[in-house]
């Protein structure tokens, strides 16, 4: 299934209310994970990043890339979607860095360009990963990381969707996880945990660490209603993987 034209017109469509809506959040500080915003210095998932080559696979308005370009990465955004990419020119700092328009499908680089790729939320959430997380792989030097943060199956699968939250209730499939429709064609993906392991090795990548960011009671959840409100704390959102290429 090819979602990236669908995927690319629903960026386009909601780039503007999705950034007056997130981007506060999103950017209020470097390198924050994910719907609570968890800080990477909690978590030190991504290390330091200073002289390396990094490109963020569907890097939206570029919070994230503002900030690792500003401790001095050479970093590349990539997204699909030009009103993402015109949000990400608009508010790029003084430390300049480069976007580019493509897929994490297909990535328009050559092999071995990178130290570090990852994602919060990007690439890894809106590509199929059986093809996204190859080319990932590709694009990396041998020792070099793929680090990113998607939805948790468990959040994916206790998603109560007529009543738009959360809950305590299993609703989906747990085994029926893989494309999630966003509307008018636009889908998004998931994985059970066993077939994120085996695309992740299939890739030739070395599982380091599964990070499951835990928020404080309290901490808001910027994007979707939880029934109970600290149901993050309890249970897992979010699955940040931190791998290398072997
Ligand atoms: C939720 S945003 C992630 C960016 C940022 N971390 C954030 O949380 O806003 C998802 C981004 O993925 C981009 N995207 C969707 N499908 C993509 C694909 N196949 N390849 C690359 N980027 C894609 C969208 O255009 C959007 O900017």
């Amino acid at each position: 299934m090819n979602s990236v034209p669908a995927n690319r017109r629903l960026w386009n469509r909601i780039s503007s209310a999705y950034q007056h809506a997130h981007d506060p959040q999103i950017g209020a500080s470097p390198r924050l994970w994910g719907m609570y915003s968890v800080p990477d210095a909690h978590l030190g998932a991504l290390g330091d990043v200073a002289g390396k080559r990094v490109l963020e696979l569907g890097c939206g308005a570029g919070q994230w890339s503002r900030s690792l370009a500003a401790e001095g990465a050479g970093v590349v955004g990539i997204d699909l979607s030009e009103a993402q990419l015109a949000a990400a020119a608009a508010a790029m700092g003084e430390d300049r860095y480069p976007l580019v328009q493509g897929a994490a499908e297909q990535l328009p680089f050559a092999d071995f360009s990178f130290d570090l790729v990852f994602c919060d939320f990007g690439g890894l959430s809106w590509a199929p990963p059986h093809r996204a997380v190859p080319e990932a792989a590709r694009v990396l030097r041998p020792g070099g990381r793929l680090v990113f943060n998607v939805a948790s199956p468990w959040f994916e699968a206790c998603y109560d969707e007529p009543a738009g939250r959360v809950s305590t209730t299993l609703r989906q499939d747990y085994f029926g996880l893989s494309a999630i429709g966003e509307g008018d064609g636009a889908t998004s993906y998931q994985l059970t945990y066993g077939d994120w392991v085996r695309v992740l090795r299939g890739a030739g990548l070395v599982i380091d660490d599964l990070v499951e960011p835990r928020p404080e009671i309290g901490t808001p959840n910027g994007y979707n209603e939880t029934d109970p409100p600290d149901w993050a704390h309890r249970w897992p959102a979010e699955l940040l993987w931190v791998t290398h290429k072997a």
